[in-house]
Parts: structure tokens; C-alpha cells; sequence
């Protein structure tokens, strides 16, 4: 793949941590792992917005069978760094899930807490299956006793912004992911 021009403002305290290239060869592993896993099945993908948008978007098309999408919005971090604890629904599902494949697309789990919320939420419709992808995944720092499925990539607890994740609404245009040096 040509290196695109880096989008968006970078400020000098940021440095890349994955690249674009790297998330590609990643998602297309996914994508893949997910193809053979629903195969036979008609999935569909749940988006978190808003982080999660990009990481939708882009490894539906490393998935080679028929899925839907949907989205949720939930909150938990207002726009502070640390999480408060506190999940609330913005914007509920539009689909039924019961009965259905399901694969949660989250951009980063941190605490966990998120994903416990919407386990146990999704879980109330009875799901064929429910599963949990992420593209990041901060393992230090989950304190819930989760299962993720499908994991892009383990970072350290460091604050990462980029590619769908945002700091204070902003920085989810720039194409890698970076660490914000403090
Ligand atoms: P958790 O509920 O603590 O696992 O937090 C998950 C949510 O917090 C993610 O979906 C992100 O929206 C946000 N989050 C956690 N860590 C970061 C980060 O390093 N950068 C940007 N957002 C983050
Ligand atoms: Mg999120």
C-alpha cells in the first residue's frame, strides 16, 4: 500500500505507535478468523460509536460473507481521560439481535466496564452468539472478568488517540494511532 498523507494535526508531544499499514495487515487477519468462524451464519457487526466507526468500516471489508451492521452509542468517559465507571446509552440498537450472530466492534478496552455493560445488555435478547471484538486492548488496566474474541492488538496503559479514537472529540481523522506523551 503508498503511504497516504498523515490527515489532521499532530502535535509534537504524539508519537506512532501502530501504523496504517500495520492495522491493515492485522484487519484482514481478523477478517478472515471471522469469515471461517460465521461462515454458514449472516452476522451482524455492532459498531460503539464513536470510536469504533473506522475500525467497522473497515474490517467489514476483510469479511467475505453476508453480514449487517449496526451501531450503538454508549458513554462512560465524558471528556476526561480516566473512565468514570458510569455506562449510559446515547443511541440504543436499531436492529433485533435475538436470535442473531453478534460481534461487538469496539475501538479499545480499557477498564472493561463497557464491554461488561453491553454483555450483559445484548444477552437480555438472546443472541444466537455474542462475541466481542477490539481493535486495542489494554490488559493492565481491565479489571472485569470479560472474553474478548477477537483482539487487533495488546498495548500498554498509555493514552492512545487516532484512526476513530479521539481525544476530547478531536484527533479521530489522523490515519495511525499515536501515544500522547504527557
Ligand atoms: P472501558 O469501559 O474502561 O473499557 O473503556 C472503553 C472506552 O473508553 C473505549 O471504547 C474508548 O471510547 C475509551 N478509551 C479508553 N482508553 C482510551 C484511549 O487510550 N484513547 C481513547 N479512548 C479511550
Ligand atoms: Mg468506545
Amino acid at each position: 500500500m503508498t503511504k497516504k498523507k498523515q490527515m489532521g494535526i499532530v502535535p509534537d508531544n504524539y508519537s506512532v505507535l501502530i501504523t496504517e499499514d500495520e492495522i491493515q495487515q492485522r484487519l484482514e487477519e481478523l477478517g478472515k478468523k471471522i469469515t471461517n468462524d460465521f461462515k454458514g451464519t449472516n452476522p451482524i457487526l455492532i459498531g460503539v460509536l464513536n470510536g469504533g466507526f473506522i475500525f467497522l468500516a473497515d474490517l467489514i471489508r476483510y469479511i467475505d460473507i453476508d453480514l449487517e451492521i449496526d451501531f450503538i452509542r454508549i458513554s462512560s468517559y465524558g471528556n476526561q481521560r480516566e473512565s468514570t465507571g458510569h455506562v449510559k446509552v446515547l443511541k440504543p440498537l436499531s436492529a433485533d439481535i435475538s436470535g442473531r450472530h453478534v460481534i461487538v466492534v469496539e475501538d479499545i478496552v480499557d477498564s472493561g466496564l463497557s464491554v461488561q455493560f453491553l454483555d450483559n445488555m445484548m444477552s437480555a435478547f438472546s443472541p444466537a452468539q455474542l462475541k466481542f471484538a477490539t481493535l486495542l486492548h489494554k490488559p493492565s488496566k481491565t479489571i472485569t472478568d470479560i472474553t474478548l474474541d477477537y483482539v487487533g492488538f495488546e498495548i500498554e496503559d498509555k493514552f492512545v488517540v487516532g484512526y476513530g479514537l479521539d481525544d476530547q472529540q478531536n484527533k479521530r481523522n489522523l490515519r495511525d494511532i499515536f501515544v500522547i506523551h504527557v
